[in-house]
C-alpha cells in the first residue's frame, strides 16, 4: 500500500467505487434499453405477463440465448423481477407504464446518441469551438423529441397554456402561434390538436428536423393545420403573433438576447411569449441532484457546444435558472416576466413587452 493509499478513508473509497460501478453498469444498460425498445421486448413482456427467456424469444422472434442474457441484465438492474422457482421474468406494470406509455427509452436514445459525439466534444474542450445541434447523430433529434414529448403532452394544453394570462381563450377563438426551435414538432402538434382554430407555424433552423416535424404532423392527422418552415430564431417570418413559444431551445442558441428581441418584434401588441426551459435553480449548489446531473451532462454534450457554434455564443447552458433567463428577457426589452408553472423537468415563463 502506498503512503498515499494509507491515508485514504477506505469506507469512502468503497462507497465511491460502488457508485461508479453503478454508473458503468448503467452505461451498458442504456444500450440494453435501446435493444428492448427496438425489438419490442418490453412490449411483449407487458402484454404477456411472467415469461421465461424462451417464451419471450418466441414472442418476439429474437434468439433465446441473447434474450436470456438481456433478461438477466434487466433483472440485475431492477427493471424486471425474476422468479427462480419458475425461471420466469416479469415486467412490473409501473415499469411498463414508464417504458412504454411514457416513452422512457427516448431519454436513453438521447443520451446514447449524444455520446457518439464524444471525440468531437473532447476536441472542442481544447479548441473552445462549438458543435452545432445539426452535427449530432440523428438519434439525438429523435431521442430529444421522445424525451420531452411526454411532459408536453401531460402539461402543455392542460396546465401551461391555461396558466398564461388570456391566451387559452384567444387560441380557442383562433390565434396566431409561432413555435420556435420546434425540433420534430412535438409541442407544435400538441397545440394544433388542442386549438384547431389557431394558425400554428413551427420554425427550426435544422432542415432535417423540419422535415421530420412535417411527417409527424401528417401522421398525427394535423398536417393540414400546421406548417413548418426552416428559419432561425432571429429571423423567422411573420408578425402580430398572439403567442410565441420556445420549448427547451433558447439556451441552445448562440444569441438568446437577439432571439428574444426578434420575438418581441414579432408579437402582437398584447402578445405573449411562453418560454419553456429545463427546470433549474439559480445556484449550482442547488442543482446537484439527479435532474441537474442529467441536464448538466446533456448540456456539456449538446446545449453548450450548440450555443458556442452560433453567433455571440452566450452558452447559457441547460441549467441557466430563472434569474439568468430573466436577465436575457429584460435585456431584450420584456418588462413583465412571470414564472407560471414548473415540473421536475421544466420551468415555464410568461413574458410580455
Ligand atoms: C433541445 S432541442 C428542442 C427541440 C424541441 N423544441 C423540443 O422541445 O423537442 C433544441 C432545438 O433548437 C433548435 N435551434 C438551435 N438553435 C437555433 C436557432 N438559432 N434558431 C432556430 N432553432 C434553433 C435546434 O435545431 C433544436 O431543434
Amino acid at each position: 500500500m502506498s503512503p498515499q493509499q494509507a491515508t485514504l478513508d477506505q469506507a469512502k473509497v468503497n462507497e465511491f467505487l460502488g457508485k461508479a460501478i453503478q454508473d458503468v453498469a448503467a452505461t451498458f444498460h442504456a444500450g440494453l434499453v435501446l435493444i428492448g425498445d427496438k425489438l419490442g421486448l418490453y412490449r411483449a413482456m407487458a402484454d404477456g405477463g411472467p415469461m421465461t427467456a424462451a417464451e419471450l424469444a418466441k414472442r418476439t422472434g429474437a434468439r433465446e440465448r441473447y434474450v436470456r442474457e438481456w433478461l438477466s441484465a434487466q433483472a440485475a438492474g431492477g427493471y424486471v423481477t425474476y422468479e427462480p422457482a419458475t425461471g420466469r421474468f416479469t415486467l412490473p406494470p409501473e415499469h411498463a407504464f414508464l417504458l412504454l406509455d411514457a416513452d422512457l427509452p427516448g431519454a436513453f436514445q438521447l443520451g446514447v446518441g449524444s455520446i457518439h459525439a464524444e471525440p468531437r466534444i473532447a476536441d472542442a474542450f481544447r479548441t473552445g469551438e462549438g458543435v452545432g445541434w445539426h452535427e449530432h447523430d440523428p438519434a439525438v433529434f429523435e431521442g430529444c423529441e421522445r424525451f420531452f414529448r411526454p411532459g408536453y403532452a401531460m402539461n402543455l394544453a392542460s396546465q401551461w397554456i391555461p396558466a398564461l394570462d388570456g391566451v387559452k381563450a384567444r387560441l380557442e377563438q383562433g390565434g396566431r402561434v409561432a413555435d420556435v426551435g420546434c425540433g420534430h414538432g412535438a409541442s407544435t402538434i400538441i397545440m394544433a390538436r388542442a386549438f384547431p382554430r389557431s394558425i400554428i407555424t413551427g420554425f427550426d433552423y435544422h432542415p432535417a428536423s423540419i422535415e421530420a416535424a412535417r411527417r409527424a404532423a401528417d401522421k398525427a392527422g394535423v398536417g393540414d393545420r400546421v406548417t413548418f418552415e426552416v428559419a432561425s430564431a432571429k429571423a423567422y417570418p411573420g408578425s402580430g403573433y398572439d403567442l410565441v413559444t420556445f420549448f427547451d431551445c433558447l439556451h441552445d442558441m448562440g444569441d438568446p438576447v437577439g432571439a428574444a428581441r426578434h420575438v418581441r418584434g414579432s408579437l402582437a401588441a398584447d402578445g405573449t411569449w411562453m418560454l419553456v426551459e429545463p427546470f433549474a435553480n439559480d445556484r449550482l449548489e442547488d442543482n446537484l441532484n439527479p435532474i441537474g446531473r442529467l441536464y448538466y451532462g446533456a448540456s456539456t454534450f449538446l446545449c453548450t457546444p450548440a450555443s458556442l457554434s452560433q453567433e455571440v455564443g452566450l452558452a447559457l447552458g441547460a441549467q441557466a435558472g430563472e434569474k439568468r433567463l430573466r436577465d436575457v428577457l429584460t435585456e431584450a426589452g420584456f418588462k413583465r416576466v412571470r414564472r407560471v408553472a414548473e415540473t421536475p423537468a421544466n420551468m415555464v415563463l410568461e413574458a410580455r413587452a
